[in-house]
């Protein structure tokens, strides 16, 4: 969809923060705080999830709610609070329950597609790998999937209209940790600084974990005051992750 206009006109977003707008009653989704998001079409009444995770039926129900049927997932990476797995010896729902309740498809990165395999118990086949800036529609809406790793090999942000679905790639303060399995320091460097730059001043940024009083903020803000903007170069950047 071309322009923004039309596309708010169109566009369904809703910020989910778990154990409050799902998982009310897990006591591990609210200490996590994750943020999962529905993204659809108000016309064609067709959403997909981002980072379905802890209570299935619960988001289910959300978009339900709202008369939205829901079409497919969307996993930013792997990790357990993302996209279902184990966590530190919990077990969180995720896409595998998705999958048993709706079948839709689970758009990951290519080079995602066997760490969120060994963590949800998916087969490869049952997941869709993509490319970075690939786009996928829902509806009429239209998403930019932009491949960015460092937190993890096939961490992935979307861009819909004016909103930035980040992850755990960048939050309103700080960043996603990359001293986990298949995490980078210097890729992170790059992706902020190179594959996100494109993202405009006045794009509002939404993180995959409320780290900050504010749910989002805009990149012109974030780029302002989050320290992770703050190395001028990939040494600098080195410099502060050893110190
Ligand atoms: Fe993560």
């Amino acid at each position: 969809m071309g322009n923004q206009e039309d596309l708010n006109d169109r566009l369904y977003f809703k910020q989910l923060l778990a154990g409050m707008d799902f998982a009310e009653s897990d006591g591990v989704a609210a200490q996590m705080l994750n943020l999962a998001y529905l993204i659809g079409d108000k016309q064609t009444k067709q959403a997909i999830i981002v980072d379905p995770a802890y209570d299935i039926a619960g988001i289910l129900g959300v978009a339900e709610a709202d008369g939205m049927e829901v079409v497919g997932a969307l996993g930013t990476h792997y990790h357990a609070d993302h996209v279902g797995g184990s966590l530190m010896g919990y077990e969180v729902s995720g896409v595998a329950e998705l999958l048993e309740k709706r079948d839709v498809p689970i758009h990951i990165q290519e080079s995602e597609v066997p760490w969120v395999s060994r963590s949800t118990g998916l087969g490869p086949s049952e997941l869709v790998g993509h490319s970075g800036n690939d786009t996928i529609s829902v509806g009429e809406v239209e998403i930019e999937l932009i491949h960015t790793p460092g937190h993890t090999p096939g961490s992935q942000c979307f861009l819909v209209g004016d909103k930035l679905i980040a992850g755990d790639t960048l939050f309103l303060n700080g960043c996603g940790r990359t001293d986990l399995p298949g995490g980078d320091a210097d890729q992170l460097y790059y992706s902020l600084v190179d594959r996100l730059a494109k993202i405009p001043d006045s794009t509002t940024l939404y993180p995959g974990h409320l780290y900050s009083p504010e749910s989002s903020d805009s990149m012109e803000r974030v780029r302002r005051n989050n320290y992770v903007f703050r190395p001028t170069s990939i040494e600098q950047w080195r410099a502060m992750f050893s110190g």
